[in-house]
């Protein structure tokens, strides 16, 4: 048989992506001959550790935590969703080119309309966080053509900054602080880091109604303290595990033009994690 095409997952850390299990069962899945691994790159170190990775036949790579912005500017070519989140999730090598894309926000718009069933368009979307994350999933959600999209932030001047980038794509994006939220939204997505310090962005109790979804960028065993929180108030909750394996179905299409079916694979995640 010949050899599989080779596949990464870089990071630092990176002993805990779940990726190379989502990789393999696609794989399985699609009968696409190929490995997946992990790879540890210094933090100083991401070119030439994907240097290497290249030279030795590598056909691409999903990247993650700190390097996104580092692959952005690794790629020779962008696709428009990875320029307008400034960041790059997935890498294609073609040639002699590499290619960088971001499957982030596609992944969560697939998640909260195919896998949750709420159709954005027309929604109103409260979008918490001002960072790359935040940034990564903009021009995604803005193309399933929401009647608002408001972004609040700790910090509002990156708020008001990433407000006024994205509203050259269209009038919808404001930002908000999170004193100043005074009503209900359909959808509120949690592109903080607080998850992470199991904190609660300081979003008042009105955002939510019985109708809302709230979303958590981040997953974890039991539901992050925001999504505890918006149960509270009665929302309906939704964890980033979703997300997860919808990005990685999005790369894993790139790569090898081969749609998996993401639902047994999500079933098994979410039964292991
Ligand atoms: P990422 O790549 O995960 O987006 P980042 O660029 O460091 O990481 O951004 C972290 C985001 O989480 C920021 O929006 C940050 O708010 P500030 O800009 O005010 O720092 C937000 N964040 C982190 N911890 C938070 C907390 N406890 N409450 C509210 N927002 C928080």
């Amino acid at each position: 048989m010949s050899v599989p095409d080779r596949y990464v997952v870089v990071g630092n850390p990176i002993q805990h992506s779940k990726s190379p299990d989502i990789h393999a069962r696609f794989a399985r899945q699609t009968d696409q001959h190929l490995v997946y691994e992990r790879l540890l790159a210094p933090l100083e170190g991401f070119s030439s550790t994907m240097q290497a990775f290249v030279a030795g036949g590598g056909k691409g790579a999903n990247v993650t935590v700190p390097f996104k912005v580092d692959a952005y500017h690794y790629a020779t070519a962008l696709t428009e969703r990875a320029q307008a989140a400034g960041a790059v999730n997935t890498l294609k090598m073609e040639g002699a080119t590499i290619l960088g894309d971001n499957t982030d926000g596609v992944g969560l718009v697939t998640d909260i309309e195919q896998n949750a069933r709420v159709s954005l368009a027309g929604k109103r979307i409260l979008l918490l966080g001002a960072g790359g994350a935040a940034r990564g999933v903009i021009l995604p959600l803005l193309t399933e053509r929401p009647a608002e999209l408001i972004i609040a932030n700790r910090t509002f001047s990156k708020a008001a900054e990433l407000a006024r980038h994205f509203s050259q794509l269209g009038s919808v994006v404001q930002a908000c602080e999170f004193s100043a939220i005074d009503r209900p939204f359909d959808v509120i997505i949690n592109a903080t880091s607080a998850s992470l310090a199991a904190e609660v962005p300081p979003v008042p109790a009105v955002a939510f109604a019985g109708q809302s979804l709230a979303y958590d960028m981040m997953y974890a065993k039991e539901p992050t303290p925001f999504l505890q929180f918006a149960l509270r108030q009665g929302a309906g909750i939704r964890d980033g595990l979703g997300m997860l394996v919808e990005q990685a179905a999005e790369s894993f299409f790139l790569w090898r033009g081969v749609r998996p079916d993401t639902s047994p694979v999500y079933q098994e995640l979410s039964s292991i994690l």
